[in-house]
């Protein structure tokens, strides 16, 4: 069975389903953190589907994910860069911004205290995960929390600068998405063969 260590835990991989294991227990990784998750999750088919609490605040089962990479990884290898199409930017900004506006829907509809918030207290571009069929998730679902008072909700401002400055300077170095790049050096090779006709 594969394993892969993750900067908090590890996972180990099955046919239909994966178990994340942390290395430091959380607190109120439970049944009743499961009832939040999945009532935010259920609705919303950006976030990954948590199973089941394998072992109350450390383990976890969720849906085994076909994932090409996350969007920070994306952003700092070149070669990763042409599977940032439009449409993936279209799915990563649905993807963050349906799952803020549920979360903040969901906490009012449970009644949370004045301030509180049950959301991804670590939005950040590493969490986004870009699959094999072009869709886009949100991972590092035990990240979601009951937050008071906006506790950790930065990340997810920081993590919008990240991905507007990433997109900004991808675009300015101009490394075109891959089809373009292909359409680019083909058009230029037909003119160069054109221009040597002519020379002829
Ligand atoms: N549901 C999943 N299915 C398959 N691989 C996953 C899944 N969730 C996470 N991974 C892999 O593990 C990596 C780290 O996952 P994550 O849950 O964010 O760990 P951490 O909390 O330690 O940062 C991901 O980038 C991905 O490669
Ligand atoms: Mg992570």
């Amino acid at each position: 069975m594969k394993t892969i260590k993750t900067p908090t835990g590890t996972i180990k991989y099955y046919k239909n389903y994966v178990i994340k294991k942390l290395d430091n227990p959380i607190l109120k990784l439970d049944q009743e953190w499961l009832t939040h998750y999945q009532a935010v999750a259920d609705n919303n088919n950006y976030l990954v589907k948590v199973n089941r609490i394998v072992k109350e605040n450390s383990t976890f089962e969720m849906e085994r994910l076909d994932i090409v990479s996350d969007i920070a990884h994306i952003f700092n290898v070149s070669q990763l860069r042409h599977h940032l199409t439009r449409n993936v930017v279209s799915e990563i900004y649905k993807a963050v911004n349906t799952t803020w506006i549920d979360s903040i829907q969901y906490s009012n509809d449970i009644g949370l205290k004045h301030g509180s918030y049950f959301l991804h207290g670590d939005m950040a571009l590493k969490n986004i995960l870009l699959l094999a069929d072009g869709s886009v998730k949100i991972g590092d679902p035990e990240s979601f929390h009951i937050m008071d008072r906006l506790h950790y909700a930065e990340s997810y401002a920081a993590m919008h600068t990240q991905l507007m400055f990433g997109l900004q300077r991808l675009y300015r170095d101009k490394i075109l998405p891959f089809n373009a790049t292909h359409a680019i050096d083909f058009a230029v090779s037909a003119l160069e063969e054109e221009l040597e006709i002519e020379d002829r």
